[in-house]
C-alpha cells in the first residue's frame, strides 16, 4: 500500500486542546461576567460577511481589510448571490453595527450595549501569538456619542483583565480627532513627511499621499526615526474633540485607571474617530504586545450605508490573554475529564458498567473504562487521570448490584450498593 502523509491543520491555525482550553474558559467566563456586570447583552454573529462590509467599514487600505482578508472561492449559490463577494470576518465591529441596524436595535432605547466572543480570520504571517484564526472578546456601545461610554468601555475591559489577575498591563490612550479636525492634521503630517519621502519604505511613500495616518502603523526600521518628530494629532484637535478627550481622561482619573498618552497610537483600522486605546503587556514582545484595543467610530454606520450613528467598543485577544494566564500566572489546571471512573473487571459487564455510570453521573462527571485492559492497567490509568473515585466491579459484584468504591486520593476502599452510590459520592 502506498504510504500517504498524515493530514495536518492549515498553517497559522491551531487546536485548543484541553490543557489550553481551561485557560480559554477562564478568560471567556471573566469576559462575559465583566460585560454582564455593566449591562451588556450577548449576541452571536455570522463568520462570513459580504466583502463590502469589511472594505467599507474597516477600510480597503488597512491590513485587516484588504491583504489579510480571506475571500471565499466564487461559486454562485441558489439565490444568485455569488460567494465571490463573501469573506471570513477579520474583526467584529462592522458586523455588530450591521446587526444593530438589520435587527432594528436602533429603534429601542439607546445606546445598545452588546458583546460577543468568537473567531476571526486574518491571513497574516503566522507567528507566536499571531494566528490566522483567533478568538476575540468584542464589546460595542452603539447609539450615543457621550465620551462617558468611551470611559465605561475602558473601565469594564480594564476590570476584565484585573479580575483575572493579569498585571503589568499598560493602557495607551489617544484621540485621533474627527472629520472636522483630522483633515488639517493630515495635511500637517503630509507637509512633514513629503520632504522625507525618499528615506521611507515603499509602502510609506505611498501612504504619505493616500492614507497618511497609516504611516504610524509601519513596522519597518527605516521609517521609525521619523515618527518621533512627526506632528501630534493631539495638538491639532478641534475644540469639540479636545473637550471629549479631556472628559474621557477625567473619567478615567476618577475611576483610578492609569493610562499613558501616546500621540502615535492610531490603530490599524480606518473607522476610528476621537478616542483610541490599547492594552499592552510588557511580557509580550514586539508586534504582538497588544492584548486588546478599541475606540470610538462615529463614522462607521454612515460608511456602511446606515443612518449616522455613533459607537465605541473594544476587542480583546482571547488567545493572548489566555497565554498570559498560563505563562505569567502559572497554568490553569484543567479539571479532570471525570471525577469518577467505573472499572468493570472481566468480560460481559458493559451493560452493568453503563448502568453504574448513569447512577454516578447524576452527581459527578463519570467515565466508564470499557477497554479490555487488566484491572492493574485500568487502575494505573485511573490514578494518572486525576479522578477522585474508582467504582470497581467484577461479575459477581455486578450480579449483587454493588461496587468496590475506592477513594483514589486516600486509598480507602469499601463496598457500596448501586442505590447508595449518589450518597457515597456526595461526600
Ligand atoms: P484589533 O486591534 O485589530 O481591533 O484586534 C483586537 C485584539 O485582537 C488585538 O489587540 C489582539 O489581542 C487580538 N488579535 C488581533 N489579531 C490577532 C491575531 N492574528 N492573532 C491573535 N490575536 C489577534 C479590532 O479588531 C477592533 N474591531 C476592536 C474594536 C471594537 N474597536 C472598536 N470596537
Amino acid at each position: 500500500m502506498p504510504t500517504r502523509s498524515a493530514v495536518r491543520a492549515a498553517r497559522g491555525v491551531r487546536d485548543i486542546l484541553p490543557a489550553e482550553r481551561a485557560s480559554f474558559a477562564v478568560v471567556e467566563h471573566a469576559a462575559s461576567e465583566a460585560a454582564r456586570r455593566y449591562g451588556y447583552q450577548e449576541v452571536e454573529l455570522p463568520i462570513i460577511e459580504p466583502v463590502e462590509l469589511i472594505e467599507r467599514g474597516v477600510g480597503s487600505d488597512t491590513d485587516a481589510g484588504s491583504k489579510e482578508l480571506y475571500r471565499l472561492e466564487p461559486h454562485g449559490d441558489a439565490d444568485g448571490e455569488s460567494a465571490a463577494r463573501l469573506v471570513l470576518r477579520p474583526e467584529a465591529t462592522a458586523s455588530m453595527v450591521r446587526a444593530y441596524f438589520q435587527g432594528n436595535l436602533n429603534q429601542g432605547a439607546q445606546p445598545v450595549r452588546l458583546f460577543t466572543i468568537g473567531p476571526l480570520f486574518r491571513h497574516d504571517k503566522p507567528q507566536h501569538l499571531r494566528y490566522r484564526q483567533f478568538t476575540q472578546f468584542d464589546v460595542e456601545v452603539i447609539g450615543d456619542p457621550s465620551p462617558a461610554y468611551d470611559a465605561e468601555v475602558i473601565e469594564m475591559t480594564w476590570g476584565w483583565l484585573e479580575a483575572m489577575g493579569i498585571g503589568r498591563v499598560a493602557l495607551e490612550l489617544n484621540s485621533i480627532g474627527d472629520a472636522n479636525c483630522r483633515p488639517q492634521y493630515l495635511r500637517a503630517l503630509q507637509d512633514y513627511y513629503r520632504p522625507l519621502r525618499d528615506r521611507l519604505c515603499p509602502e510609506c511613500q505611498r501612504r504619505v499621499e493616500e492614507n497618511p495616518l497609516r504611516l504610524f502603523d509601519c513596522k519597518e526600521a527605516q521609517c521609525q526615526p521619523f515618527m518621533a518628530a512627526a506632528p501630534r494629532i493631539t495638538d491639532h484637535l478641534c475644540p469639540a474633540c479636545a473637550a471629549a478627550f479631556d472628559e474621557v481622561r477625567r473619567l478615567l482619573d476618577a475611576a483610578g485607571i492609569e493610562y499613558r498618552l501616546n500621540p502615535r497610537l492610531v490603530r490599524g483600522l480606518d473607522y476610528y474617530t476621537r478616542t483610541v486605546f490599547e492594552y499592552q503587556h510588557e511580557a509580550l514582545g514586539g508586534a504582538q504586545n497588544s492584548l486588546g484595543g478599541g475606540g470610538r467610530y462615529d463614522r462607521l454606520a454612515a460608511d456602511l450605508g446606515y443612518p449616522d450613528t455613533p459607537g465605541v467598543g473594544f476587542a480583546g485577544g482571547v488567545d493572548r490573554v489566555a497565554y498570559m494566564l498560563q505563562h505569567d500566572l502559572g497554568a490553569v489546571t484543567p479539571p479532570p475529564a471525570a471525577e469518577v471512573l467505573v472499572l468493570p473487571m472481566g468480560e460481559g459487564l458493559d451493560r452493568a458498567a453503563a448502568q453504574v455510570g448513569r447512577l454516578c453521573r447524576g452527581l459527578r462527571p463519570t467515565a466508564v473504562d470499557y477497554s479490555a485492559r487488566s484491572l492493574r492497567a485500568k487502575m494505573r490509568a485511573a490514578d494518572r487521570s486525576g479522578a477522585r473515585w474508582a467504582a470497581i466491579m467484577n461479575a459477581e459484584e455486578a450480579e449483587r448490584h454493588v461496587v468496590q468504591l475506592r477513594n483514589l486520593i486516600s486509598g480507602e476502599q469499601r463496598e457500596v450498593g448501586w442505590d447508595a452510590l449518589p450518597e457515597a459520592l456526595a461526600r
